[in-house]
């Protein structure tokens, strides 16, 4: 143990008290779900080994339909850019639709439940799913003249529309983005520009918090923005939320904007074969934050995704043909794109796609749902489970549903918080999975297997099959399970759901995600490049893992990642403020917000106005997910001699956490004026602050 303590340290360093947990009970799974299981045998771990990499996700790749079988399960000759079940060919949407006609046609693929209690809830069966794929797969073609190795950016809420769409490209080989439908017009404008989509699709509105939204208004602004940044957006393809009413107030601009039902009357009942596509052709982009300000494209593939949300589906959602399955995520964001849309489909699921906030119109709504369609397996983030603990934590009790299985991801779980999760929501009869996986990794990286590992609060468990992860420390040493020592936790291998390369970027593809533990830049063996995470870890001596959080600029909001840097430019954009520092702050519901620290222009007075501004500035910039819990006009910020602005100290005084020296400083007074601007005059005891917060901004 303690490392640090042998080396004579007599005080616990920082790490040893943010990795001080206490050890969590075991919790086992019913031997009702074991005897269910897709994945109860142990020997899952032996056909994984290490020694059978990369040949074991031949059994993953064995789940789907291939018009020509692959001959190289992993080629590595480009590395680490991986190419998986090379020489194979296969089409997304065929494997998620055609092929379960024969034996499911009549069964429900997707759900929808609108944000309207008295809306009626519509069931599309495989059938239809085929049918409506079908129709806008030849529109996409025929009349938006899309073609395989096109982008196209969507800009779409949770609608039905949504996977239909996203299966008509995946039918023609078209790449499609989409873009959170709750970021702002801008954001998806940029967006569509970095992708070179020059077609855009998006709704005309949907509800959220009982609030119809105009949405159509976001595609005026997003293709004004593309334009500005060298891309034409020649037309916008608007689905519309109701046949017989305006959902939004946009006009129509001629030659350019085509409502979809409209232009669908010409291809009613039309076919289209599914392109037969290479293994490793890009199926779609999904952006995400990091570290500088431009977001991500991240490029994923085919085969390899394809085949790995399909196995992950199957052995760590134990989802069956015949469960109902609703994942509360939105799909706009990857865990939507693999676990409600992709994995469930290509095992001919029945995916539930809801409209709008769980605790509308109260906290019972989720357990509704639940009841009414007999949902038995359950996926959210801990986010939600907080919203919903603290608005209703006796509401699930009301319902008769009953789950066998619930997911939580994005974020860590507090152990507290996944006690209720297992007993209020779970009833005591559900296993729970805590999946720890990335926008980059297409599917699960660390999870327990359900029927196989026991739970433990707080823990993502060990490594889902064929992932073999490694701590390392800054100087590339291993940190082994059990020495309570948190490090940086990297991938050993690749894996078949790991992203391509980000979108126009190859370069920072590799020196975001490999170049920092890289053995030889050379080397063609995947051996010498494991994958950097970005994320905090320990290993506990059962082998399971704890995630601690970021290790970089990045603020995880409610689950998802938002970049300092680009909030930081959006603040930038308000004329009055000269400098901005974002940071981390914990938050009970959300578990971290942004908190706005910014330093005027000479001359500008504090005032409520400016606030509103940079406030504003945000929410149009990025999008309401980004609102800063608070924004802190400050004299002058904390920097170093070399003039660096010091967000870890700004982080620390956010958390009421310990500031550290900072005598080293260029202006070391004004620690203490911000201090007392945020705390108040009266020192308060400080804390220790978990592990992505200490960190935060740290110089490097
Ligand atoms: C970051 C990735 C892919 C899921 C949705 C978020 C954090 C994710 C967990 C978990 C602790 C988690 C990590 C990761 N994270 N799952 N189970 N326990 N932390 O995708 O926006 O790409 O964010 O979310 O910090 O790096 P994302």
């Amino acid at each position: 143990m303690a490392k640090g303590l042998e080396q004579g340290d007599s005080a616990p360093n920082e790490a040893h008290i943010a990795v001080h947990w206490r050890e969590e009970q075991y919790i086992y799974p019913s031997p009702k779900f074991v005897g269910q299981a897709y994945l109860s045998d142990p020997a899952v771990n032996e056909r994984f080994s290490m020694d059978k990499f990369p040949e074991c996700f031949r059994e993953y790749a064995d789940l789907l339909s291939w018009d020509k079988y692959w001959h190289t399960t992993l080629d590595t000759s480009n590395a680490p850019f991986w190419k998986w079940f090379v020489g194979g060919r296969l089409n997304a949407s065929y494997n998620c639709v055609d092929r379960h006609l024969e034996k499911y046609k009549n069964k429900a693929a997707l759900i929808f439940v609108p944000e309207p209690e008295d809306e009626p809830i519509i069931a599309l069966t495989y059938q239809e799913l085929y049918n409506r794929v079908n129709e806008v797969a030849a529109m996409l073609r025929d009349f938006a003249g899309l073609k395989t190795g096109d982008r196209v950016t969507f800009h779409l809420p949770m609608t039905l529309e949504l996977p239909i769409t996203m299966l008509a490209c995946a039918r023609l080989g078209v790449i499609h983005s989409q873009v959170f439908g709750g970021f702002s017009g801008e954001a998806c404008g940029m967006r569509a520009a970095d992708s070179g989509s020059r077609v855009l699709v998006t709704m005309d509105g949907y509800y959220r918090s009982g609030r119809l939204i105009d949405h159509k208004a976001n595609a005026d602004v997003a293709v004004q923005v593309a334009k500005e940044q060298g891309q034409e957006i020649d037309k916008v393809l608007v689905w519309r939320r109701f046949r017989d009413k305006p959902a939004s107030a946009a006009p129509m601009v001629k030659g350019r904007d085509y409502f979809v039902d409209e232009v669908l009357k010409e291809y009613v009942g039309r076919k289209v074969e599914p392109e037969s596509m290479p293994a490793e052709a890009p199926l779609f982009l999904m952006y995400t934050s990091g570290t500088t300000g431009r977001p991500k494209g991240c490029q994923h593939s085919t085969g390899g995704y394809l085949a790995y949300v399909a196995g992950t589906s199957k052995y760590i959602q134990d989802i069956h043909p015949e469960d109902v399955y609703w994942c509360m995520a939105d799909i706009g964001w990857i865990t939507g794109h693999s676990y409600i849309v992709y994995g469930p489909l290509a095992l001919a699921a029945t995916s539930v796609i809801y409209e709008g906030v769980p605790t509308w119109p109260d906290a019972g709504r989720p357990w509704r749902i639940a009841e009414r369609l007999n949902v038995n397996i359950f996926h959210t983030s801990p986010t939600s489970i907080r919203m919903l603990r603290k608005a209703g934590p006796e509401e699930p009790k009301k319902y008769n549903y009953h789950f066998k299985h619930m997911t939580t991801v994005g974020e860590p779980i507090e152990p507290e918080v996944w006690q209720w999760y297992y007993e209020v929501i779970g009833k005591g009869e559900a296993v729970i999975v805590d999946t720890w996986w990335q926008t980059e990794n297409g599917g699960f990286l660390c999870s327990t297997k359900p029927a196989i590992d026991p739970m433990k609060p707080g823990s993502a468990g060990p490594a889902v099959p064929g992932i073999y992860p490694v701590i390392y420390d800054e100087e590339h040493n291993e940190i082994p399970a059990g020495s309570n020592r948190a490090g940086n936790i990297c991938i050993r291998n690749p894996w078949p759901g790991i992203f391509q390369t980000i979108w126009g970027d190859p370069d920072r593809y590799v020196a975001q995600y490999y170049k920092k533990y890289n053995r030889d830049p050379k080397s063609k063996d995947w051996r010498d490049w494991p994958y950097f995470a970005g994320d905090g870890a320990m290993q506990a001596s059962d082998g399971y893992y704890r995630i601690l959080g970021r290790v970089d600029d990045v603020i995880n909001v409610a689950g998802h990642r938002l970049g300092t840097k680009e909030l930081e430019s959006a603040c930038l954009m308000v004329a009055e403020v000269a400098e901005a520092a974002v940071v981390p702050v914990v938050d009970d519901l959300r578990g971290r917000m942004p908190e706005v620290y910014v330093a005027l222009k000479p001359g500008v007075k504090p005032s409520k106005h400016v606030e509103e501004k940079i406030v504003h500035s945000i929410e149009t910039t990025i999008g309401k997910i980004a609102r800063p819990k608070s924004v802190r006009i400050v004299p002058d910020m904390p920097k170093t001699r070399s003039g660096k602005i010091m967000r870890r100290i700004l982080a620390a005084i956010s958390n009421t956490m310990d500031i550290g020296d900072t005598t080293t400083l260029l202006n070391p007074d004004i620690v203490e004026e911000i201090r007392q601007m945020v705390q108040g005059k009266e020192r308060l005891a400080t804390k220790a602050g978990p592990e992505d917060i200490r960190r935060f901004g740290e110089e490097t």
